[in-house]
């Protein structure tokens, strides 16, 4: 007996219906857009990686909801739960020959196995921006430049969203005057960045159990009080060249920005909305170690990575849930059996002529084609008996309702239009 199957995809993965690829498209659209107009190189490499590559020490949450398996021949393997490894390893297997500073790109799927809450899916396409080799802050002005501009390419403006911005070499500059020594830096990032998700008792208590003091959690807690970051000068020069580039005004210091992965070094941000209503849009910064961590030589990098989740569903919310599908194209139709083939021949020759048609399968009623039409194309041709046989019909613009006359057949020429 047959099982019936159930027709939902696995829990946390998505389905691409065609409104659901005509948001993706946009999305998608516009980080290809402001990759190019930044110069990022593409790059690409298959889900399946080494497993590990990819985990790492405790207190990251991504290395527990790596979803892994062995294959038949006992090789450990995973699908990567971000990109930021992968590049690592990639870069390192060919640092003599690559030429550095590298801008690369990459939209790759990851999986993280994640308690599923709004914005978060067991499956998304991230959005990565890495500029390998450069000591400048530049190269961070450079990686967040492009992310606000894909933005703007979606239609949002700086008024729509937040890059808060910090330093992990800051807080742990700060950290330190304040008696703590650098060993226990790492743990004491890991507790902040719960900061907000959690109670501060709790975070104490993670301090407590990292061997930190009384006095010594007490000046953690004030330390997450800075609001002047005069005394970095990364941070005062990254605020002073994102004016420069036009973007400043989307950007608030904000120590309290930590990131969850642990291979951070330097400047760290994320992305919020405005309203603060979503997950993070995107988030990233500096990483100097992570290439002398997986066995290359060091250099230092700084990259980001975008979701398309979360801003898909910050666009829907600020612009409209129709707002991705545009009518394109012409739609062409005919009336009788004995106007198919002249459809076929005009959808033919526009199609030649580099247009996308949309030719009707079957003879429709002129009502039925057109409010058909009208949903997905902007412009409309309906062949009937009478046109077939003047060898014209009529292209309406279904945005304006203006009609000019079409020929039927290439070889003539179209009478004075109506
Ligand atoms: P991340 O903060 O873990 O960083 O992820 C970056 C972005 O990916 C998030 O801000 C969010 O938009 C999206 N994202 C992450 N997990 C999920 C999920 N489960 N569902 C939906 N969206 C998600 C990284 O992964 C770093 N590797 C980024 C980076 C690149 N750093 C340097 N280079």
């Amino acid at each position: 007996m047959s099982e019936k199957i159930g027709f939902e995809p696995p829990r946390g993965m998505r389905d691409f219906y065609p409104s659901d690829m005509a948001w993706r498209e946009k999305v998608f659209g516009a980080f290809r857009a402001a990759a190019r107009a930044s110069a990022f190189e593409q790059y690409d490499a298959c889900v399946v990686e080494n497993y590990d590559l990819l985990s790492r020490k405790a207190g990251e949450e991504v290395g527990e909801q790596i979803y892994h398996f062995m294959d038949k021949s006992e090789r450990h393997l995973a699908l990567r739960p971000e990109m930021t490894p992968t590049l690592a390893r990639m870069v390192a297997q060919r640092q003599k020959e690559l030429a550095f500073p590298l801008k690369w790109t990459t939209i790759a799927q990851c999986f993280r196995y994640e308690r599923m809450t709004k914005g978060r899916k067991r499956e998304h396409y991230q959005w990565n921006l890495d500029i390998i080799g450069e000591d400048s802050v530049l190269a961070e002005v450079e990686v967040v430049g492009t992310a606000v501009d894909a933005l703007r390419r979606m239609g949002l403006t700086t008024a729509d969203f937040r890059v808060r911005v910090s330093s992990r070499k800051f807080l742990g500059e700060l950290l330190a005057k304040s008696g703590i020594a650098p060993e226990r830096h790492s743990q004491v990032f890991m507790a902040l960045d719960k900061r907000g998700k959690m109670p501060d008792e709790e975070i104490a208590a993670m301090l407590r159990d990292g061997g930190l003091g009384e006095d010594e959690i007490a000046a953690t807690f004030r330390v997450m009080d800075t609001k002047d970051y005069s005394a970095s000068p990364e941070l005062v020069e990254f605020f002073r060249l994102a004016e420069v580039a036009g973007f400043a005004s989307a950007l608030v210091f904000d120590i309290g920005v930590i990131r969850g992965l642990s291979y951070y070094t330097g400047i760290v941000f994320e992305c919020f909305d405005a309203k603060g209503e979503f997950r993070a849009i995107f988030g990233g910064g500096r990483y100097d170690n992570l290439l002398t961590t997986i066995g290359g030589t060091p250099t230092s990098a700084v990259g980001l990575g975008f979701g398309d989740v979360v801003v898909t569903e910050l666009l829907k919310a600020r612009l409209g849930e129709d707002a991705a599908t545009a009518r394109q194209g012409i739609a062409v139709g005919f009336m009788t059996e004995g106007e198919r083939d002249a459809a076929l021949r005009l959808a033919t020759r526009l199609r030649a002529a580099g247009e996308s048609v949309a030719l009707s399968l079957r003879p429709q009623k002129p009502k039925k084609f057109f409010s058909r039409a009208g949903e997905t194309s902007a412009k409309a041709v309906f062949i009937g008996p009478d046109d077939a046989a003047a060898g014209f019909a009529r292209l309406k613009d279904l945005e304006t309702r203006g009609e000019e006359n079409i020929a039927l057949d290439a070889a003539e020429t179209a009478p004075p239009s109506i």
